[in-house]
């Protein structure tokens, strides 16, 4: 049996990982190790424990903490890690960098000091199309392209990959890496535009569009994402990289439009507001080789922002505790004295 340990995996795509990786392959053990931060909820991991028993662990801990990570992989005897810890959110790293540096940079450091001690455990690194930074005219970015991040947050996560890639190159640890585009679905923090923009809606709030709304993005269903970082898993090549996403982008505004004709809430709703600071306007992946590798995206964009709608709408339980905590406090921050562009909606 394989023993994987599961980093962030109570946050929004870790969760949806270690539910698609127990239910798929029987052979493989989960431990999730997690420090809880405010987007990673034991909720996300509700009934995983009763379902699945033996074949899962949770673990309490940050992954700074290199005692702890030892501990837990030599308790486990895992054989691979999958990192999904981090922070995550472009505005927040706008407003406090210091946690993106410490967990996106010291903390992927700290767990590739643990997969080297104990043997060169097989390593991966879940890493972002954000680490390109943005992307003219109408390029794609390879996974060979130069690294051009532009946010604290993508900065960090850059960073990590350099130092994956260099414990690969230095110390012969067996590496990859895969670089996702938007992710949406099932219980991702409604910091996030299209599960901001779904709850706002479902609570006939404003949708607080950046600028023009002109910026591209390639929204992908979280399950799709995650069966390819399972197949990078089985059939990667060690040391390479790999873009995940459905290498189709659309604007902000189209998928606005899409959320509020599935909702069947009125474009009034939309408000421009001022721009988020250094803004990339648009990123574009080239998935041809992870599509070499024998996987294809079920969903489409627009599926996959549909399908998200009708989650949100089924499970307000989920989002309105959410929403009521210290959600409120950041969106007061990010949004309370942001310029309205366009008063009159
Ligand atoms: P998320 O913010 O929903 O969850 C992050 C999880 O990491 C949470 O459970 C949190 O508690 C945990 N965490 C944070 N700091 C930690 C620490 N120091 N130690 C242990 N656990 C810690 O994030 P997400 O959207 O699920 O993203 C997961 C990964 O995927 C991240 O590495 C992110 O950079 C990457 N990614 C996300 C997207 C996206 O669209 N969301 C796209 C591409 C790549
Ligand atoms: P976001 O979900 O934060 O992801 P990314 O990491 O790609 O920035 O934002 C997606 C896009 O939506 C991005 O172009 C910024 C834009 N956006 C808004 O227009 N308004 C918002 O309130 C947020 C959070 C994002």
């Amino acid at each position: 049996m394989k023993s994987i340990l599961v980093t962030g995996g109570a946050g929004f795509i870790g969760c949806n990982f270690v539910r698609l990786t127990l239910r798929n392959y029987p052979d493989v053990r989960v431990t999730v190790y997690d420090k809880l931060t405010y987007a990673g909820r034991l909720e996300n991991l509700a009934n995983v424990d009763e379902q699945f028993g033996a074949r899962y662990g949770f673990v309490q801990g940050d992954i700074c903490d290199a005692a702890l990570v030892e501990e837990t992989v030599a308790r486990n005897e895992i054989d691979t890690i999958v990192n999904f810890a981090a922070e995550t959110h472009v505005d927040r790293s706008i407003l406090d960098p210091d946690e993106f540096i410490q967990t996106d940079v010291f903390g992927t450091y700290a767990l590739l000091e643990a997969a080297r001690k104990f043997g060169n455990l097989r390593f991966h690194q879940i890493s972002t199309d954000e680490v390109y930074g943005h992307i003219e005219g109408q390029r794609h970015s390879a996974e060979s392209d130069s690294l051009a991040p532009r946010s604290p947050y993508s900065a960090s996560k850059a960073s990590a990959d350099l130092f994956a890639t260099a414990y690969h190159t230095t110390y012969g640890l067996p590496v990859t890496i895969s670089r996702g585009a938007n992710n949406v679905g099932p219980y991702q923090y409604p910091e996030k535009v299209v599960p901001l923009f779904i709850t706002n809606a479902l609570n006939n709030l404003p949708l607080p569009v950046f600028g023009d709304g002109q910026q591209m993005r390639d929204y992908q269903y979280v399950t799709d994402h995650c069966e390819a970082v399972r197949l990078i898993l089985q059939r990667g090549q060690i040391g390479e990289a790999y873009n995940i996403g459905t290498g189709r982008e659309m604007t902000n505004l189209a998928m606005v439009e899409i959320l509020l004709d599935e909702l069947g809430k009125p474009r009034s709703l939309i408000r421009h507001v001022e721009d988020r600071q250094g803004h990339d306007r648009r990123y574009s992946l080239d998935v041809s080789k992870m599509l070499a590798l024998g996987w294809e995206p079920e969903y489409t964009p627009e599926e996959a922002i549909r399908a998200t709608v009708r989650w949100y709408r089924e499970n307000e339980w989920w989002w309105q505790a959410i929403r009521s905590g210290e959600f409120q406090a950041y969106y007061d921050r990010v949004y309370g004295n942001r310029k309205t562009l366009n008063p009159l909606g």
